[in-house]
């Protein structure tokens, strides 16, 4: 069975591991079973609200946090997050018994092995696509810095048991603790003693964005800089909005659970995509007009072409209504 094909995974175990953070070990059919490898991801099929029509099915991305050698069991560890499109919901309604169609594990955050020193950076969940490998790398003997931040302990799932078996490689960043990570003068403090670092990092947008700037603004290497992204989480609160695309006679609504892509294709719109998490740029479409604020939730567009809004990830970006309180359009072109 290839990695790919979706089967019917069963729920052996659900425990909340930090507020609002739950966990959700799934056993794979025998003929599905491979190993997780560190930065390996399940992609699931769950159902997410759709308006008048009830419910629709989606498929969603989680990282393999932990998993057992032979691949009988895998670990998944969601935020319930309250701009959520319905995916997280969905898994945190699931209970030992249930059944999830999911993928086996898919590789698109691997490690490079063998590099002169690793740093690790999470944000909060984004602990999930870094813990495997924090583990796998000290098993190996490299030297690796795990940075992890959160708002509270409380929020952190996993830091007291990977501070329990990695020891002082561990650094948490807790702001309510006044020890908040101060992304430059970590970034500052690498590049003058091990330039030769690589970093992965992953987080929500914010840290990011704090993240490749700093990398930048210090002169180290872009190529030794890895990020895993959370698609959905913005600036701005999902809000419903108005696209049109009058190349195609298009005007729809996008309601706060859905993308603007997926409003266009409900419309009739046959347009380009891959990720579907602001990643690889294949759904940039020009922007005509905004009326409101961009909300860009990609990592592609680089910050002056945001800044410019010439154009827009429309898998992941918003339009959320500016301070003149227009009701918020985004009128597009297509490529
Ligand atoms: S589909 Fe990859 S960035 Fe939108």
């Amino acid at each position: 069975m290839n990695a790919r094909t979706f089967h019917d995974a069963r729920v052996v175990e659900t425990a909340d591991v930090a507020t609002g953070i739950r966990r959700v070990v799934l056993e794979p059919p025998a003929g599905a079973r491979r190993r997780a490898d560190p930065g390996t991801h399940l992609d699931v099929r769950v159902e997410v609200p759709d308006g008048d029509r009830g419910v629709r099915p989606e498929v969603r991305s989680y990282s393999v946090v932990d998993s057992s050698p032979d691949g009988s069991r895998l670990a998944l560890t969601v935020h319930l997050s309250p701009t959520s499109r319905g995916g997280s919901a969905h898994v945190h309604g699931l209970r030992p018994g249930d059944v999830l169609r999911c993928t086996g594990p898919l590789q698109n955050f691997p490690v490079r092995i063998g590099a002169e020193r690793y740093l690790l950076i999470a944000g909060g969940v984004g602990i999930t696509a870094l813990a495997a490998a924090a583990r796998t790398l000290t098993r190996l003997g490299a030297h690796v810095d795990l940075v992890y931040a959160g708002r509270s302990r409380d929020r952190m799932p996993y830091l007291a048991d990977l501070q329990a078996e990695l020891g002082e490689r561990v650094q948490p960043a807790v702001s309510d603790e006044g020890t908040r990570l101060d992304v430059d003068a970590l970034l500052a403090r690498t590049a003058r003693q091990a330039p030769g670092t690589e970093a992965y990092v992953c987080g929500p947008l914010a840290l990011l964005d704090a993240v490749t700037h700093a990398w930048r603004r210090h002169g180290l290497p872009s190529t030794a800089l890895r990020y895993e992204t959370f698609g959905s989480s913005g600036r701005h609160a999902a809000q419903a909005f108005r696209v049109q695309l009058p190349a195609l006679g298009i005007e729809t609504v996008v309601d706060p659970g859905s993308t603007v892509l997926e409003s266009l294709q409900r419309s009739g719109a046959d347009l380009m995509y891959d990720c579907l998490k602001g990643e690889c740029g294949l759904c940039v479409l020009p922007v005509r007009r905004v009326d409101g604020v961009v909300d860009h939730r990609d990592v592609y567009l680089s910050e002056d072409q945001q800044a410019d809004g010439g154009s827009v990830c429309v898998c992941v970006s918003r339009v959320a209504a500016g301070p003149e309180g227009r009701e918020p359009l985004l009128v597009l072109d297509l490529p």
